[in-house]
């Protein structure tokens, strides 16, 4: 005959041996779905995982701990990122570099701006005209205060802020004959092949959108710079905190991915 004693140690034998076993069985799916969804990001035309809101919304979820190590001391917590210092806020659908898409942020993350990578971006340099020469590698004329002045008015009258009528008529012959339109376009809204801001959108890179900030900009130049993390992340990070950032700005799902 058992003693009761032996029969519960048995009991709680057995009722641990199956907690194992579940323990095992749980920690393998997990396992399992965690490698599954790294394939899938992965593999997954960047382009597509935006239709597959399930899909966007795991990737996601990983890069904002990415984002919040790498990115986040430009960028701020939030994305919003920082004018005073020319970084601009991932959080709008003002972008400075292609459309938008999981893509065009990828190519960032992974290749940076004016970065030590030869994939960065680097096609075009706003020059500092208030200098006698204002560019390494564009031709471009330098200008005195009262030219930088009236060219500021000029595209800020574009953009529907007011302006002295005069200075923003001597400003548009400045805009042809300093070459502006060469890097902004002609109609000034900018050129995302090449990373030219709109300058009459309202959406200002560096800056509080007024004059004394446009004619800093004009006088000085600017080269802003994201660094490339190609050789610091890993591809999957790389795509997860794309699709962060991704998440950002488009409201794909019923909650915004914070
Ligand atoms: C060679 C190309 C090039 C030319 C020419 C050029 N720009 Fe730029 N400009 C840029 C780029 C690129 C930026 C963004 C700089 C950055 O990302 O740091 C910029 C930025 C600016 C900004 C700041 C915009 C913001 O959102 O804060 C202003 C203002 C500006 N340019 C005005 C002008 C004017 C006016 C002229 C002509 C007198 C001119 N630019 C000529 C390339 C150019
Ligand atoms: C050292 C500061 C810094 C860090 C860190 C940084 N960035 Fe940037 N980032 C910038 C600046 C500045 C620009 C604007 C470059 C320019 O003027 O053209 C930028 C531009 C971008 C853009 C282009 C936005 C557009 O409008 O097209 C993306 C996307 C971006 N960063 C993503 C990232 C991601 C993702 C990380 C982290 C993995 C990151 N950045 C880390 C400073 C930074």
């Amino acid at each position: 005959m058992r003693r009761p004693r032996q029969i519960a140690a048995r009991r709680l034998g057995r009722t641990l041996a199956v907690a194992a076993a579940l323990l095992v069985v749980a920690g393998a799916a997990w396992l399992g779905y965690g490698l599954r969804l790294d394939a899938r990001l992965l593999r997954s035309d960047p382009e597509a995982i935006p239709g597959e809101p399930a899909l966007l919304r795991a990737g996601a979820a990983r890069g904002a701990g990415v984002f919040a190590a790498h990115c986040a001391t430009c960028h701020g917590a939030d994305g919003h990122g920082d004018r005073g210092l020319g970084v601009p806020d991932l959080t709008d659908a003002d972008w400075l570099y292609g459309p938008g898409r999981v893509a065009d942020i990828e190519k960032v993350a992974a290749h940076g701006v004016r970065a030590h990578d030869p994939r960065s971006w680097n096609l075009a340099m706003m020059p500092a005209y208030g200098t006698p020469i204002p560019s390494a590698s564009e031709r471009v004329p330098s200008l005195a205060p009262g030219e930088i002045a009236a060219v500021a008015d000029y595209i800020l009258a574009l953009g529907g802020h007011p302006a002295d009528p005069a200075s923003v008529r001597r400003g548009g012959e400045i805009y042809s004959k300093a070459g502006c339109y060469d890097c902004h376009t002609a109609d000034a809204k900018g050129d995302p092949a090449i990373g030219a801001p709109n300058l009459v959108d309202r959406v200002w890179l560096y800056g509080d959108g007024g004059r004394a900030a446009a004619i800093y900009s004009i006088a000085h130049g600017r080269a802003g710079m994201c660094p490339a993390w190609s050789g610091r992340l890993s591809p999957l990070e790389l795509r997860e905190v794309s699709l962060y950032v991704y998440a950002l700005s488009h409201a794909t799902t019923p909650h915004k991915v914070r």
